[in-house]
């Protein structure tokens, strides 16, 4: 299998979903072995959905105390967000006979994963600790995607044509696709466990940050007090995390993460805007993807 392929079909269906065998064996240990403390706080995503952003906005949140985020030595100056939030599956636990040791972590700790509900740990399912799940509209999901799989490809893959990653994208092939499902998975956690699951859209943090950096820290314990609001916490929370911030950080501009894919830290900040799919799918392929979303999401209250 071509492992740096996150779309095309060289990919194992497990529990219903799409996975790289890069990282299967990541999945397991974590299934198998990943014991959360009620103190955890899981950020969880379908890939290319905005994971890089609020893993900084939680860690610049939860650590406001330590790290005020207008300090100038705040650990996302100098780190990527990834390298403070890692994964579970497509890292920690995706070492060759090795599991991680996670008890020296201060807490809050902080971890990320792309599974799908059906296929997350029991053990998080059973403890205290609060899931974040960050959706973003499968056009601009499905469009950053694409770019992000030709920037991990060498000169002997070739480009992945965007038509034939579409295709197979509406078909749900893709890393822990089908989409429409893994979105609506968490979804209707949230709507069950709506103390257990936060759920937040992509394009709603970009309106209006404010108000959705506040309520998920409300919902993580981690309320901002009146005076923080008013002394400006928030804004400075938002500027630091803001993508012409991170984006321009010579951390993220430079630097290659082996565990993911050998791709540059620099390929996970290309536009970040909303809407950017106009550029590149045809009215045909919007109508195809609004159809889909259509049949998928009917009946469940999420419309986008
Ligand atoms: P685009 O390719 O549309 O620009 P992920 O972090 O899940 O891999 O998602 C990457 C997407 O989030 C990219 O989208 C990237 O530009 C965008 N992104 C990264 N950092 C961001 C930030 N601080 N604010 C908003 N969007 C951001």
């Amino acid at each position: 299998p071509k492992d740096k392929d996150w779309v095309l079909p060289h990919l194992y269906q497990y529990q219903g979903f799409w996975h790289s065998p890069k990282y299967f064996r990541g999945l397991l240990a974590c299934q198998q072995h990943f014991q959360p403390l009620d103190t955890d706080i899981i950020l969880i995503t379908n890939p290319k959905s905005g994971t890089t952003w609020l893993k900084a906005l939680v860690y610049a949140c939860v650590n406001r105390v330590i790290y005020p985020p207008n300090s100038e030595n705040h650990p996302l100056l100098t780190n990527v967000p990834h390298d403070l939030v890692p994964f579970l599956e497509l890292e920690l636990y995706n070492e060759l006979n090795h599991l991680p040791d996670l008890s020296s972590i201060a807490s809050p700790r902080i971890f990320s994963t792309h599974l799908p509900y059906v296929s997350l740990p029991n053990s998080v399912k059973d403890s205290q600790c609060k899931v974040v799940y960050l959706c973003r509209n499968p056009k601009d999901t499905f469009v950053s995607l694409w770019h992000f799989c030709n920037k991990l490809r060498n000169e002997n893959q070739g480009t992945l044509l965007l038509e034939e990653a579409f295709d197979l994208f509406c078909r749900g092939v893709c890393i822990n696709g089908p989409y429409w499902d893994h979105v609506l998975s968490y979804w209707k956690a949230s709507l069950e466990l709506p103390r257990k699951v936060c759920f937040v859209k992509y394009e709603e943090l970009q309106e209006n940050p404010f108000v959705h950096v506040k309520r998920l820290a409300d919902f993580l314990g981690y309320s901002f007090t009146l005076e923080e609001e008013k002394i400006g916490v928030v804004d400075e929370i938002l500027k630091l995390c803001s993508f012409e911030n991170l984006s321009n950080l010579e951390v993220n501009r430079t630097g290659i993460l082996s565990h993911r894919g050998g791709g540059e830290n620099q390929a996970f900040f290309r536009q970040g805007k909303v809407g950017d799919w106009v550029k590149y799918l045809t009215p045909e392929m919007s109508d195809r993807f609004d159809q889909i979303t259509r049949q998928k999401f009917e009946g469940s209250g999420l419309d986008s």
